[in-house]
């Protein structure tokens, strides 16, 4: 029976690939940083070693008498995860000795769309960085270049779906899109993803190929933000006029500086217990008018706006999964063509548009349920 070292195999793509890699009968090795993050993971035939990727002993530990390495470890973004040089680079430099000291022949290596030498992201550039020392060691590898990956707990799809439940987003209902979110996506189903790399595996003659993975849909962000917010009940108003935006705008810049700023004037300034009175019925009034479901309104925001909003946000104590690096990466888009996945590893990519109905299933909300029938290896699971 076969044994794999799963990299990065707590994240989203590991939670997917390591059961199916279990369900295929491999042995699976999992080196992660966290061991309490593998408990997620199946306990039979998994064996977690905890250590550094940047360890020198944790990669020669996790690679002894291992068969085949499948390198998942990536961040998207740099704040509180590390660098790009550190996770995609280093960490691929000392795992690449590792396997080499301990024999290991195959590695499957989990690169992205738009890695490419002097990409303008860190993240692309990174990325390539790593492929080429995949490249020129003398292992058996495969590279993957998926386009963004959706499915069950996604990163991309969850983090949108979790901004459009909040409380505050319903109230403003007002989405800012960079450029009015015509940046081109080709999403793919995670599904397609395992079954990539399971199949690679077992395939000589993908050894030395690089895959692009990506779907059959070309779909662009506000197409997604609209199919998603469609799919949430939440009424939509995709191209509104400049009337209807401002109005919407001037409604809330009212509502948050003339009601603090009269408050504190009414302080100051002693108002009667008449002029209070009327002040909080005032206020009470236009805030319940305020707060009826009105559709959400798409705010195209131009390019070198959004690249200082950007800025702005990395400054912000939370990690939040938008700054200056995911912009850039949307500015370029993320399609690509994965033909020759499709034709090497008898792959039938899933289509996002069909999945999302799997998503909505679960939630009770209609969108038209998908003619290939989901399940949970589709992309989502059904609750
Ligand atoms: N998700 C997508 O849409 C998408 C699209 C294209 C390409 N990819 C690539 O696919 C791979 C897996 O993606 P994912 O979505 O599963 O990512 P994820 O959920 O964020 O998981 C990545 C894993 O990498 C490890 N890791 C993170 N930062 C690290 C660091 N600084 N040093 C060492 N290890 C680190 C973590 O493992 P521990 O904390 O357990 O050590 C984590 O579980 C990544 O290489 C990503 O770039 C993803």
């Amino acid at each position: 029976m076969a044994t794999v070292l799963v990299t990065g195999g707590t994240g989203f793509v590991g939670s997917h690939l390591i059961p199916r890699l279990i369900e295929l009968g491999y042995q699976v090795r999992v080196l992660t940083r966290h061991a309490i993050r593998g408990r997620a993971l199946p306990a039979e035939r998994c064996t977690i070693i905890e250590g550094s990727p940047l360890d020198p002993d944790a990669c020669r530990r996790a690679s002894r008498e291992t068969d085949a390495v499948i390198h998942l470890i990536g961040i998207l973004t740099e704040r509180g995860q590390g660098s790009y040089r550190e996770a995609h680079v280093q960490a691929t430099r000392q795992l690449l000795a590792a396997a080499k000291e301990n024999g290991v022949r195959r590695w499957l290596h989990m690169s992205a769309l738009g890695s490419r030498p002097y990409a303008p992201s860190r993240y692309h550039e990174t990325k390539w960085t790593a492929e080429e020392l995949i490249r020129s060691s003398d292992l058996h590898w495969t590279i993957f270049r998926p386009s963004v990956i959706f499915g069950r707990d996604d990163h991309f799809l969850t983090s949108l779906r979790h901004l459009f439940s909040q409380r505050l987003f319903r109230y403003f209902g007002l989405l800012p899109l960079p450029q009015g979110g015509v940046s081109l996506l080709q999403p793919v189903a995670i599904r397609d993803v395992v079954t990539a790399f399971t199949r690679a595996l077992v395939l000589p003659a993908t050894i030395g190929k690089e895959y692009v993975l990506c779907g059959p849909d070309r779909i662009s962000l506000s197409e997604i933000c609209f199919l998603l917010l469609q799919g949430e009940r939440q009424p939509v108003c995709r191209s509104s006029s400049k009337a209807r935006l401002l109005s919407r705008l001037l409604l809330f810049a009212t509502l948050f500086t003339l009601f603090p700023l009269s408050t504190l004037a009414g302080v100051l300034g002693g108002f009667s217990p008449e002029e209070w009175s009327f002040l909080l019925s005032a206020w009470g009034g236009l805030g319940l008018l305020s707060m009826r479901q009105r559709p959400v309104l798409f705010l195209p925001i131009p390019w070198p706006v959004a690249r200082t909003l950007a800025r702005l946000v990395e400054k912000l104590p939370w990690n939040l999964p938008i700054g200056r690096e995911p912009l850039l990466m949307l500015e370029e888009g993320n399609i690509g063509d994965s033909s020759a996945a499709a034709g090497d590893l008898g792959l039938e990519f899933l289509s996002f548009r069909d999945s999302l109905a799997g998503l909505f299933a679960s939630t009770q909300v209609s969108l038209p349920l998908s003619k290939s029938g989901l399940d949970e290896e589709d992309g989502f699971r059904k609750r």
